[in-house]
């Protein structure tokens, strides 16, 4: 292999990892460890490709969402689709976080975990009949996302309580894949539309009890999300009695060691403060709300692969591993980038700069490019950071491969199974034939 070193160690999603992941989670002798087990020996024990998540770090990124806000009424909604796994989904429930789901599965797997219904905000989109059903006999807070879906829901629960998804005009994200607001996003009725949604509730007779928005995923600079509150706040003085806003989630993580972090106790003290303010020109004291995914389950999710093969061609050298799109699918989706640790080598300095790639049948399959990386063999298990949220979210059974298992790092230092990998005979359920 031809070695070359020009790129930084980068090692500072690794050691933020290790600050926050506390006892359970250091650099012995150079191996990244999990409960005092070496990456390999976790594997071994649970099998490879597995996710792991650290319950520390899980509790304090959901204590830091709980207390985003010093205006009260305040809630806290966890948006379970960055990760719902019922485990996890209990441990933010018991720090307080409400949630909000975005279809008839996500409210089933947070009942199931023991959210109450008042406390799961239903924020669906193109939603059918069925659907919206389903979350009225649930009993959950409905909000709809164009001015049809207030039609059909107003034909299905006439005189019923709603909140609308308005799109603020105002979009950010981290690709252009994930911003949510703007003219050119699909979600939410345009806030130029207010007398539409006012019509049509009318003529249903809905109470319009809540307005929503959420512009877009990952930002790290509140700047964008302060101009889209201060829209969202001049909208509501349109509506006459809300009981709440929820301003949505998209708060960023650093993935690179280059960023730097959300400062979220400051993006929230000014929103508190535009809230303060704005009571006194509403005249009542509403609900205030957001809804962060990533924010809570990105930091403590780790991805362990192996390595399976080594190859050069005369332009690349490949890290071949169990880790493919299937498994994490951001980095082909969005060229998003996550720190990639080898557990055998944590803080050995780079040699090669390699393309780490997977098992899928696509040459999309990268879970990296051109990364500065120690010389890896065979068997080397490598940690994927910051891999907590849309990571086994969004993973499939591309090429009738098996989804990985999960595994909670507990506050204890135990692991502890949270779901069994897919089996062979999974992949043929629901199959006739
Ligand atoms: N609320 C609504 C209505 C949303 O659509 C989303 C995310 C959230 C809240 C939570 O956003 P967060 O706080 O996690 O940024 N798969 C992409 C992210 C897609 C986000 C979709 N909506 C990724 O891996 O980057």
């Amino acid at each position: 292999m031809s070695i070359r070193t020009s790129a930084k160690a980068g090692l500072s999603r690794l050691t933020a990892l290790i600050e926050a992941g506390g006892p359970e989670i250091a650099v012995v002798r150079n191996e990244l460890q999990f409960a005092d087990l070496t990456g390999k020996a976790v594997t071994e024990r649970f099998g490879s490709p597995l996710y792991l998540y650290s319950e520390r770090i899980l509790r304090r990124r959901c204590q830091e969402v709980a207390n985003f806000l010093s205006y009260r009424p305040f809630v806290a909604n966890y948006s379970c689709k960055a990760n719902t796994n019922v485990a996890l989904l209990k441990i933010a429930h018991s720090e307080g976080l409400h949630a909000d789901a975005m279809s008839p599965g996500e409210i089933m797997l947070l009942r199931e975990a023991g959210f109450a219904t008042n406390q799961i905000f239903y924020v669906g989109n193109n939603v059918d009949d069925a659907e919206l059903l389903y979350a009225i006999t649930a009993g959950v807070t409905i909000s709809v996302d164009s001015l049809a879906q207030l039609e059909r829901l107003g034909r299905l629960n006439p005189g019923g309580k709603v909140a609308v998804r308005i799109n603020p005009g105002i979009g950010d994200g981290h690709h252009q894949k994930v911003v949510t607001g703007g003219a050119d996003s699909k979600f939410g009725v345009y806030y130029t539309q207010v007398d539409e949604i006012k019509r049509i509730a009318n003529q249903y007779l809905l109470q319009i009890v809540g307005l929503n928005q959420h512009i877009g995923s990952n930002f790290l600079n509140g700047e964008t999300y302060l101009a889209s509150v201060e829209r969202m706040l001049e909208i509501a003085l349109k509506f006459d009695d809300l009981d709440f806003i929820d301003f949505g989630g998209g708060f960023g993580i650093p993935y690179t060691s280059e960023q730097s972090r959300l400062d979220i106790t400051s993006l929230g003290d000014q929103v508190s403060e535009m809230l303060e303010r704005w009571v006194t020109q509403y005249g009542k004291r509403i609900t205030a709300q957001i809804e962060p995914g990533r924010y809570v389950v990105a930091e403590c999710g780790v991805l362990l692969i192996t390595v399976h093969a080594l190859k050069e061609t005369p332009e690349r050298i490949f890290i071949g591993t169990d880790g493919g799109f299937n498994v994490l699918v951001r980095p082909t989706m969005y060229d998003a980038y996550h720190e990639i640790v080898n557990t055998r080598l944590a803080q050995s300095p780079p040699e090669i700069e390699a393309y780490i790639t997977g098992n899928i049948c696509e040459s999309g399959d990268l879970l990296a490019q051109r990364r500065p990386m120690p010389k890896p063999k065979e068997q080397d298990v490598l940690a994927v950071l910051d891999a907590g949220a849309y990571g086994f979210s969004m993973s499939s059974n591309y090429n009738a491969r098996l989804r990985p298992a999960e595994v909670l790092l507990t506050l204890n230092n135990e692991l502890q199974l949270i779901r069994e990998r897919d089996t062979l005979e999974d992949l043929l359920r629901h199959q006739i034939y």
